[in-house]
């Protein structure tokens, strides 16, 4: 059965016009005029766009002593509530443990997804079965990002020899090494610190992570990235520092991304001081909550090109889980929702407000990363044979976000009372329709892992760089005696 997206207005990263766009057997098969279909969704007035892509959330992680609350069914399908056809998650081995082994894990815990989904492997250890197994990975599995934590000391973070190490082999594989950027040396002794004043509260996990550790990391990542010949992506791009660090990079011809997220161009410090302890605890991520110099660096690094994606790093936890650290800073499990809200919250506060254009907003929540992951066109497009996966945004459609209305499984939202303008009238995901005026009727299982391949454009164009500028032994005619 066809369905036709009619009256509405494509907006693609690099064009607007409009046309109605024929849907058949989970993909984009024409568009055009006055075309017709078996079942007709009305676009007028609407923007149909490539669905959301978040590059970055963590579904049922099992992270400091607890497991993540949104897991693939409520976590995927939250996404498509927001206009969100497809996530990448991160296979995160335990210490020791092998990545094929962890691949299996996170097999088991999606199948009930609600939207296509993939997976970026964590280097959390490193060791010759690790050296190994990421060929495997790569090759077989079709994971072509690895990420490392440079924070999270004790847990998942690695040291520098392990990241060039792990860097090097991405460069071989031609894969895309990812960072969390902090540096958690400097990080775990802030942490003794204000425990050990007394200052134990919410409001302290942000003191603890100064805008000065994430840039430090980052600048750390980047030079560490260029000397093992190899593009790098920074998630949660949080500070002017580490966006300094990346601009800088930028312009001077390295590979390099950053990733903002939506909590971080929209909500700032003064949440930990609010004096609720709840409130506070409900917002601990890492990186924090910044101030409006940083939020602003933010949104002009999304205008200014040395920015690249939005994303949410969606994780999840409870009121009652927050509160494992209560009296204890240090053990508030880390991570906010935000995946549902993700494109409302970014039209409302970037296309609405005239920081970005609704053009610059797809190149942002999905083509651009659907590029750097290598799954463009089949992701990221409105075009001929693209998945469709397609979001029909009404500009004119509001609502106050509340926890009450939300998919998300937990108690509370990081952004209560927040009013958006611009909602999903559809949402499809490979051809089903998931989400009709707020109403969702997606389906567990839904949901297919996407592969991707190794060696994407920007790898090719850095690996023959690097090879025409190594460093050579000059062969010389007259070498002279040894003058000993
Ligand atoms: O606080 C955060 N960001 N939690 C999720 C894990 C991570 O660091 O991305
Ligand atoms: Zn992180
Ligand atoms: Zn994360
Ligand atoms: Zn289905």
């Amino acid at each position: 059965m066809t369905k036709v997206i009619k009256n509405g207005t494509i907006v693609t990263a690099d064009l607007t016009y409009e046309a109605d766009v024929l849907v058949d057997g989970g993909k984009i098969v024409e568009i055009g005029k006055d075309l017709t279909g078996d079942e007709v969704l009305d676009a007028t007035g609407c923007y149909v766009m490539p669905g959301g892509i978040d590059p970055h959330v963590h579904l049922e992680m099992p992270f400091m002593g607890t497991y993540s609350t949104d897991d693939f069914d409520t976590g995927t399908r939250a996404a498509l509530a927001g206009g969100t056809t497809m996530v990448v998650d991160f296979c995160l081995p335990q210490p020791g443990q092998g990545l094929l082994d962890a691949i299996q894990m996170w097999d088991n815990k999606s199948t009930r997804a609600h939207c296509d989904f993939s997976f970026h492997m964590a280097i959390t250890w490193w060791s010759e079965q690790v050296f190994k197994e990421m060929e495997t990975v790569v090759k077989d599995r079709g994971i072509n990002t690895f990420k490392h934590f440079m924070a999270y000391k004790g847990a998942l973070m690695v040291n520098d020899d392990e990241l060039y190490a792990s860097f090097q082999r991405c460069a071989e594989l031609g894969a895309i090494p990812m960072v969390h950027a902090e540096n958690g040396d400097v990080v775990a002794e802030l942490q003794q610190k204000f425990m050990a004043e007394g200052n134990d509260g919410p409001e302290a996990h942000a003191y603890s992570r100064p805008p000065e550790v994430e840039g430090e990391a980052t600048n750390r990542a980047i030079m560490i990235a260029d000397m093992a010949g190899v593009p790098l992506y920074v998630v949660h791009t949080s500070c002017e520092e580490s966006h300094e660090a990346i601009r800088r990079a930028r312009m001077n011809g390295k590979r390099v991304w950053g990733e903002p997220l939506v909590q971080h161009l929209t909500l700032d410090e003064s949440e930990y001081a609010n004096p609720d302890w709840d409130h506070a605890a409900r917002r601990v991520m890492s990186p924090p909550f910044r101030n409006k110099k940083h939020q602003d660096s933010l949104w002009n690094g999304l205008q200014g090109g040395s920015l690249s994606v939005v994303a949410t790093d969606h994780c999840a936890f409870t009121t009652e889980q927050k509160r494992y650290g209560v009296g204890d800073f240090t053990k508030i499990p880390n991570g906010t929702g935000g995946v549902e809200d993700r494109l409302p919250m970014l039209w409302t506060y970037g296309v609405g407000t005239g920081r970005l254009t609704p053009q610059e907003f797809v190149a942002v929540t999905s083509t651009n990363i659907a590029k750097i992951l290598n799954v463009y066109p089949k992701k990221g497009a409105i075009l001929v044979g693209a998945d469709a996966d397609i979001v029909v945004l009404d500009p004119e459609k509001e609502k106050t976000i509340s926890a009450e209305t939300q998919a998300s499984a937990i108690d509370y939202n990081v952004f209560e009372g927040k009013h958006v303008k611009g909602l999903p009238r559809y949402v499809l995901t490979r051809g089903m329709v998931a989400v009709t005026d707020g109403e969702i009727t997606s389906e567990p299982g839904h949901g297919e892992f996407v592969k991707r391949d190794p060696a994407g454009p920007v790898n090719k164009a850095l690996s023959s760089w690097k090879e025409l500028t190594a460093p050579r032994k000059v062969e010389r005619t007259g070498i002279p005696a040894s003058g000993v």
